[in-house]
């Protein structure tokens, strides 16, 4: 039999979202839309978007309040990874320059990872493989979007749904905590498309409809694919954070699961759909409210462009 691999502790978390807030009344103003329509279909009612502020600095926020969190040494970190879609450059990545910023140490890697909204999941997925090959047992993980600079604010369907912000924690290489992963991709560009082509103006395109019937499909295979790999019932589960997309999405999955509601973490309210940063951002929220106790079990999911899904059993 295969020896136990160590999974992962969340030691610390740590978010942060740009102060200036866009209610959607603001954008009633803007586009064809209502407070009403934006609410009953997505669950959102605010989002925030940055004044001047890159995709670094809201990434230095959310880091630094998780390493600060963790108390621990960062000569203890053995990898620096953001995910993210919307870096401040291609190179160098925003990783490289929140090691920089916060004066991190040299001997590690980080690089910035592209995984859409699946990011953060991919991002401490792949974290612990580095960890697992490496002498150190600390990584920071962190997911950073400013989707606001790459939103077309004339398409009602797509510029209500996103936000900027930031959600970062510190993982611990830890034996005998449970960590259970799926992760995959469909090579789709016509679902979820931000192009970078010459002359083009950089801007999310989305088919909403074929993503909402993607996700609501998706979401629940995730979820039972992990369920059964870690030999786990649906009913031990404590809390199920999905990606903050749709209000819908969520609890169509809770229907599908008949899970209760409640199980179900929902921050999309505040920050709207911030990709990479939306999981990151829940579990922060959700660790500073003091929801998680020692070993109680999590299952992140995550789904967006790409396409890509991902979900873990994180076991706090
Ligand atoms: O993070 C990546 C993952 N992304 C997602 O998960 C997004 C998934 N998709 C969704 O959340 C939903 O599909 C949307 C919220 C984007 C759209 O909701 P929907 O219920 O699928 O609406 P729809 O696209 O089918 O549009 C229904 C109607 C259309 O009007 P007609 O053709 O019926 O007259 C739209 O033009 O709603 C109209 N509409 C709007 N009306 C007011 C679309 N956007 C708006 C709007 N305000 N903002």
């Amino acid at each position: 039999m295969q020896p136990t691999l160590p999974g992962i502790h969340i030691v610390a978390t740590g978010h942060y979202a740009p102060e200036k807030v866009i209610t959607n009344d603001d954008l009633s103003h803007i586009v064809d839309t209502s407070d009403e329509w934006i609410k009953k279909r997505t669950g959102i009612e605010r989002r925030h978007f940055s004044e001047g502020e890159k995709n670094l600095d809201l990434a230095v926020h959310a880091a630094r309040q998780a390493i600060e969190q963790s108390g621990i040494d960062i000569n203890e970190l053995g990898a620096c990874i953001v995910a993210t879609f919307s870096p401040d450059y291609f190179v160098p990545s925003v990783a490289c320059l929140l090691q920089r910023e916060l004066g991190l140490p040299e001997e590690m890697p980080s690089f910035d990872m592209n995984a859409a909204c699946s990011g953060f999941l991919y991002a401490l997925h792949t974290a612990r493989g580095i960890l697992l090959q490496s002498e150190k047992r600390y990584a920071l993980v962190v997911g950073s979007e400013i989707i606001s600079k790459v939103l077309d604010m004339e398409d009602r369907g797509t510029c209500i749904l996103f936000g900027d912000g930031a959600g970062a924690a510190v993982i611990e290489l830890a034996e005998g905590k449970q960590y259970v992963s799926y992760l995959g991709a469909r090579g789709d560009d016509t679902s979820i498309v931000c192009p970078n082509a010459d002359g083009v103006r950089h801007i999310v395109h989305m088919d909403g409809s074929s993503v909402f019937r993607f996700a609501v499909g998706t979401v629940p295979v995730c979820v039972n694919k992990i369920l059964e790999k870690a030999g786990v019932d649906k009913d031990e589960i404590d809390y199920y954070v999905c990606h903050q997309a749709n209000k819908r999405i969520i609890e169509s999955v809770a229907a599908k699961l008949e899970q209760p509601i409640e199980k179900f973490y929902m921050n999309m309210q505040e920050y709207g759909n911030t990709s990479a940063a939306s999981v990151p951002i829940a579990l922060s929220e959700m660790n500073q409210a003091g929801l998680f106790k020692p070993g109680m079990k999590v299952l992140c999911v995550g789904f967006g462009a790409g396409l890509t899904w991902a979900g873990a059993l994180i076991e706090w």
